[in-house]
């Protein structure tokens, strides 16, 4: 499913036709924005299967190439995480993270139950907090707690 939109938040005189593309792109598209703006990229087999079984994904196209991207995982109904927002560096500062967040709100409004209120979740680095606050999302004072747990498979 495609949905057009214009990149409204260019500052130049826009030469790019962005699109938003949902539940497309790859483990590849994945580890090529992943790969641009951070190091230790999971393995192909994780972020497959993390693609796999994410409820939700987003990314925006200029043209054929992937500029940003983000996935959602939840269960439609008390929990949605919103998950891997990358825009590349040749695209930050042009309205392409705006693009993904209020796609992902979107996706919440008309896919959870109707007339509940839901929280919705995210983790940011404290310079991407004013990012994110102007979608209302703000800290509370829950801490986020993270354990490294190796996978052995199934004996
Ligand atoms: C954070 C990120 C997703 C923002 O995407 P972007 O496309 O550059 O953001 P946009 O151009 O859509 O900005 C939307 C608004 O947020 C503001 N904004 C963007 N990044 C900001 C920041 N770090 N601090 C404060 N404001 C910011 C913009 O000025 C713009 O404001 P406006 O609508 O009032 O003009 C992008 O910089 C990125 O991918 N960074 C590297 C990966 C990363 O850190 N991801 C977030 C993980 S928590």
């Amino acid at each position: 499913m495609h949905s057009q939109r214009s990149c409204t938040d260019c500052t130049l005189s826009c030469r790019h036709n962005m699109e938003i593309r949902e539940n497309k792109f790859d483990a590849d598209a994945f580890m090529l924005l992943w790969n641009a703006v951070w190091d230790g990229c999971p393995s192909r087999e994780q972020v497959t299967a993390a693609l796999a079984h994410s409820i939700y994904r987003a990314a925006v196209y200029d043209g054929d190439r992937i500029v940003g991207m983000a996935r959602m995982i939840g269960d439609f109904g008390l929990c949605y995480y919103i998950k891997d927002v990358i825009v590349h560096p040749d695209y930050q500062g042009r309205g392409v993270g705006r693009m993904l967040i209020e796609t992902m709100l979107t996706f919440i409004r008309t896919h959870g139950v109707p007339g509940t209120d839901i929280a919705v979740e995210l983790c940011a680095m404290p310079d991407k907090m004013p990012f994110y606050a102007k979608f209302g999302f703000a800290a509370n004072e829950a801490q986020r707690m993270r354990l490294m747990c190796r996978a052995e498979g199934m004996t």
